[in-house]
């Protein structure tokens, strides 16, 4: 079925409300991870296609950043309607292009449409402010308008996902978008573009192009009609896109990669700390940066802990996402599935113990990564240092609560962190003094459209969803009325 949205989509850009070709004619490859065959041709953009969607973005711009908010509130919600009521094809569609199991796939559309749902209804809610002015003279309010023209870069681990998540908040402020998701995953991004073309959203509000990475990249950071960017992906691009926006001081918001230490306090209830791990570690294949990266046990539950990891991982039914028995799916390319090896024999070069399986399989002439359990891991070693993204699971052992908050913020990262106690104080002592944006306590899954989502330290700035994800989309004007009465 996924098949027939593949050729709806006649693997074009969507800008200005149209499905336009490269300038050249130019096209890439897009894969599925799973037994690797092309599922379809898309075109290759570059400066010239980047430019015409920045100028429709631009034009459009006035209309509907004036657009009352119960009539953006009104489009937005049929946008979602389209997406969830189309979640069967869509979920296929993602799991052909990223791999992962179709019941996660279908998690993942349901998600992203949460975010669609709640900035329609949040952008009821822009208030601004009058504030007491220091005269009698005088009155003091705020106006919050519309950032302007929003560049949207986004993973292909969420395509459908990360894409609403940053869209649906923008558009609710008043901003229009040009967007660039990841070449490994662009049929998800552009179908949204479809929809959003039936749910009545004007031409140029949303523009969705994929391609030359570099060149689209850079066009956007220059241009000085966009005024703000908003990144999903690793710190190190977030990096430099975050210096190529500083030259026309544009604003940003980063969601970079994580490090998540997942604390198990000895007085634990070990079943919940495992499924809270099991989920948070091998969801989209250990794919997400809210995974967790170092699993970081206390000493006297150390053993037990590790063997009840075992027989809930060796559970995992490892195959191509669509059917509807795996539960762990591919990674998306083989150099991902090649740097999981890799990790793992640098671990245990470094010492670690191969705790499961037994012996990894040799094969590598495919994107799928066994799922890998390590014991006897320390801080020093490179895994605990960098992020994973890949099914493998190291454990350290603590002791204390002081020594496991000095390992959890041991990185530059400060994204998610998790903690599993009974401790009603500790819960608080711990999170307290945890550097994270994110913290789960006897939970593994935390993220929702209700709730703030970003990072402190290197995993970035702002925040995604909640009350306070449309703050990042708005700029505050103050107004200073005198001469009154
Ligand atoms: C991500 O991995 O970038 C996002 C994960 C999430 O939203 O849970």
């Amino acid at each position: 079925m996924a098949h027939g949205l593949i050729k709806s989509l006649r693997g074009t850009a969507f800008i200005n409300g149209s499905w336009v070709d490269a300038h050249d004619g130019s096209t890439f490859e897009v894969t599925n991870p799973a037994d690797e065959t092309v599922i379809a041709e898309v075109a290759n953009c570059g400066q010239e296609e980047t430019k015409l969607a920045i100028s429709a973005a631009v034009e459009a711009l006035p209309a509907w950043s004036a657009l009352p908010a119960k009539q953006k509130s009104t489009i937005l919600r049929r946008w979602f309607e389209l997406v969830t009521s189309n979640i069967d094809e869509l979920a296929e569609l993602l799991t052909l292009e990223q791999g992962k199991p179709i019941a996660e796939a279908k998690a993942e559309i349901a998600y992203g449409a949460s975010y669609i749902e709640w900035f329609a209804e949040e952008t009821k809610r822009i208030y601004g402010d009058t504030i007491p002015a220091p005269g009698p003279d005088k009155r003091i309010i705020t106006l919050k308008q519309a950032v302007g023209v929003v560049a949207c870069i986004t993973p292909w681990n969420f395509p459908n996902a990360m894409l609403t998540r940053k869209i649906a908040p923008a558009l609710a402020a008043g901003c229009t978008v040009v967007c660039k998701p990841a070449n490994e995953t662009p049929l998800s991004a552009l179908i949204l573009g479809e929809y959003a073309l039936k749910a009545g959203i004007p031409a140029g509000v949303i523009n969705i192009l994929c391609g030359k990475t570099s060149e689209i990249g850079e066009t956007l950071t220059a241009s000085k009609d966009v005024r703000k960017l908003t990144f999903t992906g690793s710190t190190k691009v977030g990096k430099k896109l975050a210096a190529d926006c500083a030259k026309t001081m544009k604003r940003t918001t980063m969601e970079l990669g994580g490090n998540a230490p997942f604390l198990i306090f000895a007085d634990a209830d070990i079943d919940a700390a495992v499924s809270g791990l099991m989920a948070s570690k091998f969801r989209n294949s250990g794919q997400t940066c809210v995974c967790a990266n170092r699993i970081l046990v206390e000493d006297g539950i150390y053993e037990q802990f590790a063997s009840a990891l075992k027989a809930a991982t060796q559970k995992l039914i490892i195959g191509n996402g669509l059917d509807s028995n795996t539960s762990m799916g591919p990674l998306i390319h083989r150099a991902a599935s090649n740097a999981c090896r890799e990790r793992v024999d640098i671990s245990l070069r470094e010492g670690a113990q191969l705790f499961w399986p037994d012996e990894i399989p040799a094969d590598t002439s495919d994107n799928f990564a066994h799922p890998v359990i390590l014991t006897n891991v320390t801080s020093r070693m490179a895994i605990s240092r960098e992020e994973i993204f890949g099914p493998i699971a190291p454990l350290t052992r603590f002791e204390g609560e002081d020594e496991a908050i000095r390992l959890a913020n041991d990185t530059d990262a400060g994204l998610a962190a998790y903690l599993y106690t009974k401790d009603p104080s500790k819960m608080m002592r711990v999170t307290e003094s945890l550097q994270y944006g994110i913290v789960g306590i006897n939970e593994g899954i935390i993220s929702n459209e209700m709730a703030p989502f970003g990072g402190m330290k290197e995993s970035g700035n702002g925040r995604e969803g909640s009350k306070y994800g449309l703050d990042d989309y708005l700029e505050i004007k103050y107004v200073c009325i005198g001469g009154l009465a």
